[in-house]
């Protein structure tokens, strides 16, 4: 019986209870030796999980999807934070011919003019990157919370992800923003600068703004479309690409 097979959602959730964030990404790493990786989109939740790993020396992998669209800031963020733990975390990057076939054929904005149109570009650049990432992983730690919206509030620590064959562990997801936030500040870790000027959640530029007093926190991401079309395949149940038709594009959010 290989590890996955001998553990399940319930038993890994059952192991983990009590422990501590740190503790928990310990554990997870020594039941699935090279095969935890943590995504980190530089936002502030993801820094604060950065922390837990680098400054633990943690063996957890530690990978960021460049869409090629991302803004100023968020390049700076990784700089600082490689600068910070000595390290080059590593970068993801999509497939330049679907890039180019994309750009070529709808221009650079095409997300602006349909979802199916912005659901193509989440897909090239950061769910079929996401799909190789993830080849070889088991255990997938992500920086969501619950209180980010109404379909993370359904979410367990721990879920099996059935589209990639692998569990996934939300070290924060019972965090408010204030915790986050506290905890970046006590511990100094570098942050995304655009966090100071209004911005929660941070994704590619010409698709993230700041958000207003009162506004929840996704409004900032793709606000000109409905809330309930705002996930972009990341965390989704989806096929993963090798389950693609031939050029076919899943655009289901
Ligand atoms: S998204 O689905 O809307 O883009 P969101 O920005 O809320 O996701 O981030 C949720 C989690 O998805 C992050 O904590 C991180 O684990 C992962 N994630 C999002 N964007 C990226 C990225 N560009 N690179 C790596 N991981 C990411
Ligand atoms: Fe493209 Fe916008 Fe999705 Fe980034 S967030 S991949 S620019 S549609």
């Amino acid at each position: 019986m290989n590890l996955v097979q001998s553990h399940t959602t319930v038993s890994l959730l059952e192991e983990l209870r009590g422990k501590t964030e740190i503790a928990s990404l310990r554990l997870l790493a020594e039941f699935f030796p090279n095969e935890v990786a943590f995504s980190s989109s530089l936002g502030y939740e993801d820094q604060v999980i950065t922390d837990f790993i680098l400054a633990n020396d943690l063996p957890i992998r530690i990978f960021t999807l460049d869409t090629g669209r991302l803004f100023e800031e968020t390049y700076k963020t990784l700089q600082r934070t490689n600068n910070r733990y000595d390290t080059k975390l590593e970068v993801i990057f999509p497939k330049h011919e679907a890039v180019e076939k994309l750009l070529n054929e709808k221009g650079p904005y095409s997300f602006y003019e349909s979802v199916e149109n912005r659901k193509e570009c989440c897909f090239i650049r950061k769910v079929e990157p996401l799909n190789r990432a993830l080849v070889g992983v088991k255990v997938w730690v992500t920086g969501i919370r619950a209180e980010q919206s109404n379909n993370r509030q359904s979410m367990e620590r721990v879920e099996w992800d059935e589209a990639h064959g692998l569990f996934k562990f939300h070290p924060l997801l019972d965090w408010d923003f204030e915790q986050v936030k506290a905890y970046v500040k006590t511990h100094n870790i570098p942050y995304n600068p655009l966090h100071d000027k209004g911005f929660v959640s941070i994704g590619c530029a010409p698709c993230t703004r700041a958000i207003r007093e009162g506004e929840d926190f996704r409004a900032g991401r793709w606000w000109w479309e409905d809330e309930s079309k705002k996930e972009c395949g990341l965390h989704s149940p989806q096929p993963a690409a090798a389950d693609r038709p031939e050029g076919g594009l899943n655009t289901e959010a």
